[in-house]
């Protein structure tokens, strides 16, 4: 069987099993998220010399994730191009995440992923509707969740409806103190023009922005 836990975990991988309180935790913690499952197991990123201190600074926070959660802190991961570790990278922050907690808290509201683009479609679909209890739960999740993972801002369908509830999102959330780890195809200034400044400055005044410049990788290293 294959555990979450499985580059780190010390115990003899022999004795794996649902029984294991580490699987069965972290296993829940994986599910509540949303994680794409292949985002979910270590991915070794490789930087290029240009995204080297960036590297580094993704580093940092993944090491101090723990304070960063507490206090709030969030993070903008952009890069022109595709295929350089933005998602990875925001994944790889939150297994690490779940590692540290996962035997010191409950696993309800820790971390959650969402794809915008499609997240914000369903919303639309379904707004006004009694919504299906697994949407209720992303929904409430979006709004409380301590570590939350907004995938590809900037590449939704705009609207000015769409803009209003994303803008209710991150607003709540910087109200509450809550981290979030952006990523996106666009620079903050880009941002400003395909979303508002309302947005784009709560999104500037509540993360640090890291700037990957690496080539697709997609397929493997070069
Ligand atoms: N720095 C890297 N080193 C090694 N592989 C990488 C790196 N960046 C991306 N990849 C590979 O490319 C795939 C896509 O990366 P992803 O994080 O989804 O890119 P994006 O920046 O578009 O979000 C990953 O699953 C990984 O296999
Ligand atoms: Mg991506």
């Amino acid at each position: 069987m294959r555990c979450y836990a499985e580059k780190y975990c010390k115990k003899n991988k022999n004795h794996c099993s649902e029984s294991c309180s580490g699987y069965v935790i972290l296993k829940a913690l994986y599910k509540l998220s949303r994680i794409p499952e292949r985002y979910c197991y270590n991915i070794p990123l490789v930087p290029e010399r240009s995204d080297l201190s960036a590297f580094e600074e993704l580093k940092n926070f993944m090491e101090t994730v723990e304070d960063r959660v507490s206090a709030g802190d969030g993070l903008y991961i952009w890069s022109e191009g595709v295929g350089n570790g933005k998602t990875s990278w925001a994944c790889k922050i939150m297994s690490y995440y779940f590692r540290k907690i996962a035997f010191k808290t409950g696993i309800e509201n820790e971390g959650l992923y969402i794809y915008l683009p499609s997240f914000l479609d369903d919303l639309r679909m379904s707004y006004g509707e009694d919504t299906d209890p697994d949407f209720q739960e992303v929904l409430s999740m979006i709004k409380n969740c301590k570590l939350l993972i907004l995938d590809d801002v900037g590449a939704e369908r705009s609207s000015e409806w769409v803009n209003e509830r994303l803008l209710s999102i991150i607003n709540s959330r910087i109200m509450s103190g809550l981290s979030t780890i952006y990523t996106s195809n666009l620079s903050l200034e880009d941002l400003e023009n395909t979303v508002g400044k309302r947005i784009s400055s709560r999104i500037l005044g509540s993360t640090k922005e890291i700037h990957l410049v690496g080539k697709d990788k997609r397929g493997g290293v070069k």
